[in-house]
């Protein structure tokens, strides 16, 4: 099952996947990291800027799990836009490296195959970071998704809709549709971190965590990797039947395993 670690708050989740970043892209300098969007990972973004000063991150490789279709690229809530904003420029990263699905509607019918076929040519994702939607969705992949979806155009939910709205004007500017990374994509990374934060996601955790296996909840899609990781604040803990086991294991973890 997944490893799960129950920290103070988000800023203490967000320190402790950094360190694991940082380690990872010091073992592996072209290192390819999955990135994830939303408010979730922000803090784990914030922790990096300090943790990765004096490192050297100009080979850093990496993948956004998604993008809106239709949506102009430079619109500032495009994830691209986001990726560039909270990721790319604040950690210097090398932008020609960092990728995002193209959610051009003149190319979308390739651009699913386009996108895998370079996580591919990059020799796959070591870390991917992931948030979780209130209905369970990792990446875009909402419920329904198939434990093999590829990266291809998903319908967004009009709970999904409604969730992302604030980060537009008004909810008719929420996008429709997306192109997002499916979640046969995610499980092939090599190690999977999903983050969640407050009362409003305890229920989709602990259905991913959990709950029975089933494409209703994708997030439970986690249970099937042989390295996943959970990282929840007390809150989003607070549905989990084996909180107190989680919380025994992370204190007698051996010293020399990282997360
Ligand atoms: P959030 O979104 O991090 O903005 O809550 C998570 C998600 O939809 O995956």
């Amino acid at each position: 099952m997944a490893e799960v670690v129950i920290v103070e708050n988000a800023a203490a989740a967000g320190a402790l996947v950094a360190t694991e970043i940082v380690e990872l892209i010091d073992r592996r300098p072209d290192a390819v990291l999955g990135l994830a969007t939303g408010s979730t990972p922000l803090p784990v973004y914030l922790a990096l800027r300090t943790q990765l000063a004096g490192h050297d991150v100009s080979q850093v490789r990496g993948f956004a799990l998604d993008e809106y279709v239709g949506i102009d690229p430079a619109h500032p809530e495009s994830y691209r836009s986001v990726i560039t904003r909270e990721v790319v420029e604040p950690l210097g990263l090398d932008p020609r490296r960092i990728h995002v699905p193209n959610g051009a509607e003149a190319t979308i019918q390739h651009a699913g195959d386009d996108y895998e076929a370079a996580i591919a040519a990059a020799g796959g994702v070591d870390l991917q970071i992931l948030g979780i939607g209130t209905d369970g969705h990792i990446g875009f992949n909402e419920p329904g998704s198939s434990f093999a979806s590829q990266t291809r155009v998903k319908t967004l939910t009009e709970q999904t809709r409604e969730d992302n709205a604030r980060f537009f004007d008004s909810i008719d500017d929420v996008p429709r549709h997306c192109i997002t990374q499916g979640l046969g994509t995610i499980l092939k990374a090599r190690h999977l971190v999903l983050l969640a934060f407050g009362e409003g996601k305890a229920q989709a955790v602990a259905d991913a965590v959990e709950g029975p296996l089933t494409a209703f909840l994708p997030g439970s899609a986690i249970q099937l990797h042989p390295h996943a990781t959970v990282v929840v604040d007390e809150a989003a803990a607070s549905r989990l039947r084996l909180a107190d086991y989680y919380r025994y294991t992370f204190a007698n973890k051996p010293s020399w395993q990282g997360i």
